[in-house]
């Protein structure tokens, strides 16, 4: 299997990259809004412990990808879909790469402003001195950041479905299939 992307198809890199974040910044999402609930405790210490742990694989994941990403060019999309829709796709895939990369910033900031360490093999340099009016902010914001970026990836998602059974092209599939004959023939 091509590790590299072909013009009418992800690569191998690109792929579990995609599939990879995609699990993760979902759990993560879940995880942040039930975890804020919970009584204090040693078992909500453990859950914001392993939050702040994902979370910053998701931006050492996140670096590699747009990394990635510059070496790698994308694939053309179908020319059945027009110049403007092309366009906004790639404000759409803009917009969630900034968001993967600030909404875990904002997540360390907001640790390092409750005077919390951020152990992550080795421990954050820190950023932000404790302040608790500015980490209720940074909270808030961490959070709603995090709400626009799963709102984004679903509405994403939902198009990437309607693409499949709507309108029955191979966009859905050139990020989900991984072997050449699984795509329709042109
Ligand atoms: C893509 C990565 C991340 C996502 C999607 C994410 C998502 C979330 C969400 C949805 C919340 C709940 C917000 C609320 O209900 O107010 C939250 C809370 C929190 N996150 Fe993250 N997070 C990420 C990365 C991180 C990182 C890297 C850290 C720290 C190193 C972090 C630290 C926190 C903390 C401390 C809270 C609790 C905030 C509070 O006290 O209200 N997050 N996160
Ligand atoms: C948190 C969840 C998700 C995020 C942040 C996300 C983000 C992205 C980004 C940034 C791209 C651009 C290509 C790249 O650089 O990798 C992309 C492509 C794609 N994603 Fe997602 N995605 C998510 C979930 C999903 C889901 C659940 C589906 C399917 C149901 C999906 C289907 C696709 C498809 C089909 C493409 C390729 C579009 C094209 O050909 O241009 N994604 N995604």
């Amino acid at each position: 299997m091509a590790m590299k992307n072909a013009q009418d198809r992800y690569g191998f890199i690109a792929k579990l990259l995609h599939w990879v974040m995609a699990f993760l910044i979902l759990d993560l999402v879940v995880m942040g809004v039930a975890m804020t609930g919970l009584p204090t405790g040693e078992q909500k210490a453990q859950i914001f412990d392993a939050h702040k742990f994902l979370g910053m694989t998701a931006f050492v994941l996140v670096l590699l990808r747009a990394g990635w990403r510059l070496i790698d060019t994308a694939p053309r999309l179908p020319a059945s879909i027009s110049h403007v829709q092309q366009r906004l796709v790639g404000v759409a895939h803009g917009l969630m790469y900034v968001l993967m990369l600030i909404v875990p910033v904002l997540g360390a900031l907001v640790a390092q402003s409750a005077g919390k360490p951020v152990p992550f093999f080795f421990e954050l340099p820190v950023m932000v001195v404790r302040d608790e009016a500015l980490h209720e902010i940074l909270a808030k914001i961490h959070g709603a950041c995090a709400m626009v970026l799963v709102g984004l990836a679903l509405a994403h998602a939902l198009v990437a479905l309607a693409h499949h059974w709507v309108w029955k092209d191979d966009v859905l599939r050139r990020m989900t299939r991984w072997r050449r004959q699984d795509l329709r023939p042109r």
